[in-house]
């Protein structure tokens, strides 16, 4: 059989079937947009805008933001359409087994690990770095030292200390993997209040911080091109349109999340309207928060500041430094957006088991990710073996280079995701769908093209890992999954 076998449409439409038993229509769109921002909201914006502004764009990091959700928008409209036709779990990694078959659905799922896993860590690292503020300047402890909440791979901007393991980072993904096996899933209502608090939050910054910007720290907008050395010696695109391209890359991790809203077609009253309304408006929701937060968050400190002492929990750094009588918003910040990341790791763990179990049930992963416990029913083997990996991660990798692997990971699996309503419509042309991509192939090839510059934005080092990383996968796939595939078997 081809290593393009394409799962047949009646059979996901079956599962679909199955799994969409017992589940009651009863989301709107306005539960849908809230259910986005609760999964996007978190470490984008929080740590990787500053880190953008620094080794990047400085101010014109609002235009990476701008070019960001314009490709987020693009394929978000593109996820609707797949969602809406193929309404099960497993997002990009299902409807890419219907449309390319299993080779290109290996290598997406295996991306996914990428987007859902290293985005877990990549949030854990930034809850470390906001727990430190906690520490000190909300409870007036002692700070963790440098080596035990950093990678090895880091060294102070300040102090020049090494760090060895993250510490505080492996503690928060283990407390919330292990939430999960016990099946614990954030409540509509815990996720109310969680959406509520850090829209609040982003509100308050954006409206106190206005009176604080210092326009000398906005001037110039774009920066002039040139190659900004950090002080580990690491060279960046600074300025010009590739530090805005770069930028738009970094900081295209804040958007991470909105698909979630995807996946949940098959318990929404009228889909076909509320469907890109929860799509199209958890993303215009936080498009406008971001761009003003930013513009006042480069506007408060000089770009040198989020190299040095701002690098780390920045946003709190940066209004306990420039907002002086506004250390209670940094306090209220430090304490509302640790709860949030949670949250935003709970959701990324939460897909990743959802997707190794999608993969494990198909035969290209053994059958220890989809077996369930038998009193939790959850897939806590899945769980443990995510969590191995993600702790690792978490505890041994630097920020920027996790969170650069998120962006480049996802934006990868955009671009098969656009593609895949193309082919779809060609293949499948009266599969029923609830909601169609307006402008098709215009719409999808846009997002494709917009999805592909980001990726250039990001620079070969992170091309090399996305690379690195396909090939582990595809070890995988040769020494396993082909002679296990369900689909290969029949
Ligand atoms: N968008 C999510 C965040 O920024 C992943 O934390």
């Amino acid at each position: 059989m081809s290593l393009f076998a394409k799962k047949p449409m009646v059979d996901l439409l079956a599962e679909a079937g199955e799994s969409g038993k017992g589940l009651k229509r009863t989301l709107t769109a306005g539960s849908l947009v809230a259910l986005g921002i609760g999964a996007i909201i978190g470490a984008g914006l929080f740590v990787r805008t500053a880190a953008a502004a620094a080794q990047n764009a400085g101010p014109s990091v609002t235009i990476g933001f701008i070019v960001a959700a314009i490709g987020c928008a693009l394929a978000g409209l593109c996820y609707a359409e797949l969602s809406s036709s193929i309404p099960i779990s497993g997002s990009a990694y299902t409807y890419t087994y219907a449309t390319m078959g299993e080779l290109l659905a290996w290598v997406i799922g295996w991306d996914l690990v990428l987007e859902y896993a290293v985005g877990a860590a990549t949030v854990g690292i930034a809850w470390s770095e906001y727990l430190n503020n906690l520490l000190v300047n909300v409870l007036h402890w002692k700070a963790i030292g440098y080596a035990w909440c950093h990678s090895p791979f880091e060294v102070s901007p300040v102090t020049g200390e090494h760090g060895i393991i993250n510490i505080p980072a492996l503690g928060i993904v283990t407390v919330l993997s292990l939430l999960l096996i016990k099946g614990t899933q954030e409540s509509a209502f815990v996720n109310g209040i969680i959406v509520i608090t850090k829209v609040a939050i982003v509100i308050l910054i954006i409206i106190l911080g206005w009176g604080f910007i210092n326009p000398e720290n906005h001037t110039p907008y774009i920066p002039e091109p040139a190659v900004y050395s950090d002080h580990q010696g690491i060279g960046h695109n600074y300025g010009g349109v590739m530090g805005i391209l770069g930028a738009a890359g970094v900081v295209f991790f804040a958007f991470i999340g909105f698909d979630a809203v995807s996946t949940a077609a098959q318990e929404t009253k009228n889909p076909k309207t509320a469907m890109p309304i929860g799509i199209l408006g958890s993303l215009a929701v936080c498009t406008v928060l971001y761009i003003l937060f930013a513009h006042v968050l480069t506007g408060l400190a000089p770009v040198d500041f989020f190299r040095t002492t701002g690098k780390e929990a920045s946003v709190v750094v940066a209004i306990d430094k420039y907002m002086p009588g506004y250390e209670w918003l940094g306090k209220l910040v430090t304490v509302a957006i640790l709860a949030g990341f949670s949250s935003v790791i709970l959701v990324m763990l939460l897909g990743q088991s959802r997707v190794f179990y999608s993969m494990s049930r198909d035969g290209l992963l053994p059958k220890v990710f989809s077996d369930v416990h038998p009193k939790y029913k959850t897939p806590y083997k899945a769980n443990l073996i995510i969590l191995v990996l993600v702790g690792l991660f978490a505890a041994f990798v630097p920020g920027d280079i996790v969170g650069d692997m998120t962006s480049i990971g996802t934006l990868f699996a955009f671009i098969l995701v656009c593609a895949a309503v193309i082919i779809l419509r060609k293949t499948e042309p009266n599969l029923p769908r609830e909601f169609k991509t307006p402008w098709v192939p215009v719409v999808p090839i846009l997002g494709i093209i917009v999805c592909a510059a980001m990726i250039f934005g990001l620079g070969w080092t992170n091309w090399l890992r996305l690379f690195g990383w396909l090939a582990i996968g595809f070890l995988i796939y040769f020494g396993y999954s082909v002679k296990n595939s369900k689909l290969r078997k029949k």
